[in-house]
């Protein structure tokens, strides 16, 4: 059985102190049966929140990575960085990052195989926009983009992986996709992964939904055979919303 990943990505908030103890607040609340938990705060963050979640179950990712070990690449953060840091997950592709940063599949794929190599667990994103939606090419983009990732990367260079399905149109709008709707796409994306990789493989991947989860539609969102678990963004931002989510998916 898949454990649900609920990860709380908290993009360009949160000072260090603000991080830090909304990490104490949160390990206050641990353990939680049934789940995993994660948090993904902004790079500044991550060691000091790594030496709060101590000894807890509750993982740590980054939002983003470089695909290089080091370098004269001024800005960027390393696969070592990372893991020094204590990640174990890191979040690639984010439609953010396509859309401001012009991440190309070129660079998506780049990344995802510099985190395979370093033993982090990648969360790929992958979701249409509303134009896309609307003219039926929503199957087609989701192919489109998991190919562009994973082309070239074989299941043995594969340890862990997460895929989030996130509906560009449903992100940060509070608009979010109908449960149903959610579910025909991540199973889309498992029969992807299964025909690519193997069945067994892909049936223990665990397949996200994001955009738009709150504690009011999580449950419903959650109870669907393909959605194991949330990437939650403006929800992640305060503990009593998180911790809500949390327990929808116990
Ligand atoms: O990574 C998280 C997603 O972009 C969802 O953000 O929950 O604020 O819609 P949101």
């Amino acid at each position: 059985m898949r454990v649900p990943l609920i990860a709380g990505n908290w993009k360009m908030n949160k000072t260090v102190s603000e991080a830090v103890a909304f990490a104490q607040e949160l390990k206050c609340l641990a353990p939680f049966p049934g789940v995993e938990v994660l948090i993904c705060p902004p790079y500044p963050a991550l060691a000091p929140v790594a030496e709060v979640l101590a000894g807890t179950e509750i993982a740590l990712g980054a939002q983003n990575v470089h695909w290089e070990d080091a370098g004269a690449y001024t800005g960027e953060v390393s696969p070592p960085m990372l893991k020094a840091a204590g990640c174990r997950y890191v979040i690639i592709g984010h439609s953010e990052r396509r859309q401001y940063f012009g991440e190309t599949d070129e660079i998506i794929q780049r990344k995802l195989k510099a985190a395979f190599r370093h033993g982090l667990i990648p969360i790929l994103c992958v979701g249409e926009n509303l134009e896309v939606r609307e003219r039926g090419g929503t199957f087609d983009l989701i192919a489109r983009q998991l190919e562009g990732a994973l082309s070239g990367i074989s299941e043995e260079e594969i340890g862990e992986l997460v895929i989030a399905y996130e509906p560009v149109w449903a992100i940060g709008t509070g608009r979010n996709a109908r449960p149903e709707d959610a579910q025909e796409v991540n199973y889309f994306i498992r029969d992807w992964l299964a025909r690519r990789y193997s069945p067994e493989k892909a049936g223990s991947w665990r397949i996200q939904y994001g955009g738009s989860v709150t504690p009011d539609n999580a449950a419903e969102l959650l109870a669907q055979p393909d959605i194991d678990g949330a990437l939650v963004g403006g929800a992640s931002l305060k503990v009593e919303s998180f911790a809500a989510i949390i327990r929808a998916a116990a």
